[in-house]
């Protein structure tokens, strides 16, 4: 039905961590979802532990499926049950073939829309770098959350992200959530930053919802290590579970506010 996108031109900001938690939870409440990596670095995979399912088998990128090599099944790799990735090769090559070849582009929204008939929810994980891959499947997003860092050079990225948008005439009404990410009650820093973006916000975004900031969180970085998600439901050894509990807790009420259908 919807496709929904996280986007910011800085990197390392929680676009991945982000649309990972938001996939997995719509997975975990029955929803068939599908997360389109437009990255080819993958990293969507490692959040769920399949990073070996990148390189296992080369016959099942993205890329295949507008060759006619591949089939819009054979592409889709199951990680959890109802959750589905497809892998990226390398967008900047198929993005100088769009640029080329109209015909490509008609191509790749037909099978945006193919996919958006098969699953609840289609979501994009985008690189903070930008192609014409990128500006076409912005324009494709029903639902574009904005990830912006609680510090100076995040409140930067989020400028780019708005100036990016201009430049390229997308639409910025397309963006329908702004979040926050990094807030910390001991530090003045992501405050100030939190304010200042609100305010940014309401100039340059006023239809979006600026959700309330997600906290810098060290079993965040923890679980991804282990390639362990939050919504799974396991014992963990080496960490504190109270501390996971916590944050499935904050994300289930965080995601209360959101709305993609
Ligand atoms: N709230 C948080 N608390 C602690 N660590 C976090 C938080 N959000 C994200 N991280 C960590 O920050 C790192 C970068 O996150 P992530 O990969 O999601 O960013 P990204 O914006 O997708 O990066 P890229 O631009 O490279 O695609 C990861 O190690 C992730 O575990
Ligand atoms: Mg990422």
């Amino acid at each position: 039905m919807s496709v929904v996108s996280t986007f910011c031109k800085k990197g390392g900001v929680g676009k991945s961590t982000f649309i990972g938690f938001l996939a997995h939870y719509y997975a975990t409440q029955d929803k068939k979802v599908l997360i389109i990596s437009a990255d080819d670095q993958n990293s969507i995979f490692k959040i769920f532990g399949a990073d070996d399912k990148i390189f296992e088998s080369q016959d099942n990128f993205f890329e295949y499926l507008l060759t006619g090599q591949a089939d819009l099944g054979d592409v889709l790799i199951e990680v959890r049950e109802n959750l589905y990735l497809i892998k990226t090769l390398n967008t900047d090559q198929l993005s100088t073939r769009l640029t080329l070849e109209r015909s490509q582009e008609k191509l790749i929204r037909n099978i945006i829309k193919e996919y958006t008939s098969y699953f609840d929810y289609v979501f994009v994980d985008f690189p903070p770098s930008s192609n014409r891959l990128s500006e076409i499947l912005l324009e494709l997003s029903d639902h574009i959350f904005v990830v912006v860092g609680l510090d100076s050079l995040g409140l930067g990225g989020f400028f780019n992200t708005i100036q990016y948008f201009i430049d390229r005439d997308i639409d910025l009404s397309g963006i329908k959530y702004i979040v926050p990410n990094g807030y910390s009650k001991n530090r003045r820093a992501p405050k100030i930053s939190l304010d200042i973006l609100q305010s940014q916000a309401a100039d340059f975004t006023k239809d979006a919802v600026v959700l309330p900031p997600l906290q810098e969180r060290s079993i965040i970085k923890n679980l991804q290590a282990e390639g362990i998600s939050v919504f799974d439901d396991v014992v963990l050894e080496r960490y504190d579970q109270g501390l996971k509990e916590a944050l499935k807790k904050d994300l289930i009420e965080l995601f209360k506010l959101i709305n993609i259908d």
